[in-house]
């Protein structure tokens, strides 16, 4: 896809951060938008930011986690924009918490979010997609798709099932000749609302980790823009890049697991108690 000029885009998690700043950005580029999110105040935000572009912006409060309201959500987007050449499973939800002290609820929560809404957004826009002969799925995963930490556990696992699953996706599409492609993103600390909206489980205790500071902690490491976040994405996408990396952090942290393969998890301890001192 060399432009978003005329195309209609379907951004999840739209109400904030990485989605928030897709929409904008797609919006200056004349991409019509049909946008969602659990969070309608903060939906309502971002089809205030995006109207004054002259695109045709739709909204509608979907929770990723259910099939039948992503089904029904991109039945809708397609009778509303007339086609659908893009669909970004963005919504994300993130936890901190040990294997032993999480609970199913827990686990069941983020991987209802992070790992089946992503697989639901692929599916139901898949067939709206093919229709267009020009179709893209942008899957977000994260730099904890590539290495895992402690307590991140369960996130960990929904962002690397993310991974398999577009990875996946993507060759099949490409075998078929679709006319759709996938791009996997993993987002180094993208400055969100991630972190505050974390939970985090007093499980971290048995850890020696403080609930309260780990979010501090978490926060302070999320750096880059969303914005330009929001840009690597988009140009990815043009390049049709089947895995983009977003920031310094993400970039050397991938390096790393590749020359320590394991090893990595030696540093990422030490890493862990350091942040946790700052
Ligand atoms: N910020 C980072 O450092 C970072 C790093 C790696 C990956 N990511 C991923 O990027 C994506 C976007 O996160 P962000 O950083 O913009 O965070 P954010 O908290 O600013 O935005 C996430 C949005 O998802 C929405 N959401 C949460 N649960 C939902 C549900 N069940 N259904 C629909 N919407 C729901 C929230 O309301 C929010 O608007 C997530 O998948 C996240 O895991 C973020």
């Amino acid at each position: 896809m060399k432009s978003f000029k005329q195309k209609v885009a379907a951004i999840t998690g739209a109400g904030s951060g990485i989605g928030q700043q897709l929409a904008i950005a797609l919006a200056k580029q004349g991409c019509h938008l049909s946008l969602s999110d659990v969070n309608e105040k903060g939906l309502a935000d971002t089809v205030e930011q995006t109207k004054s572009y002259g695109v045709r912006v739709t909204s509608k409060k979907v929770d990723v986690a259910d099939r039948e309201q992503v089904k029904t959500w991109a039945v809708e987007t397609a009778q509303n924009h007339g086609s659908i050449n893009l669909i970004f499973n963005n919504a994300g939800v993130a936890l901190g918490a040990t294997v032993e002290g999480e609970t199913y609820d827990e686990l069941e929560w983020i991987m209802n979010i992070n790992f089946w809404g992503v697989v639901y957004g692929t599916k139901e826009f898949l067939p709206y997609l093919k229709q267009s002969k020009d179709g893209h799925i942008i899957n977000i995963s994260s730099l904890f798709g590539l290495i895992s930490q402690p307590t991140q556990s369960a996130y960990n696992a929904s962002k690397f099932a993310v991974r398999g699953f577009t990875e996946s996706l993507r060759q099949e599409l490409d075998l078929e000749n679709s006319g759709v492609s996938a791009t996997c993103v993993h987002p180094g600390g993208i400055r969100t609302n991630i972190a505050k909206a974390a939970k985090m489980s007093d499980s971290l205790k048995s850890l020696g980790m403080d609930p309260s500071k780990s979010i501090q902690s978490f926060d302070k490491l999320l750096r880059t823009p969303p914005e330009d976040a929001a840009q690597v994405i988009l140009n990815a996408v043009k390049a049709n890049k089947p895995r983009v990396l977003i920031g310094n952090d993400a970039k050397v942290l991938d390096g790393l697991q590749r020359i320590l393969p394991t090893g990595y998890q030696t540093l990422s301890r030490f890493a862990a108690k350091l942040t946790q001192k700052l």
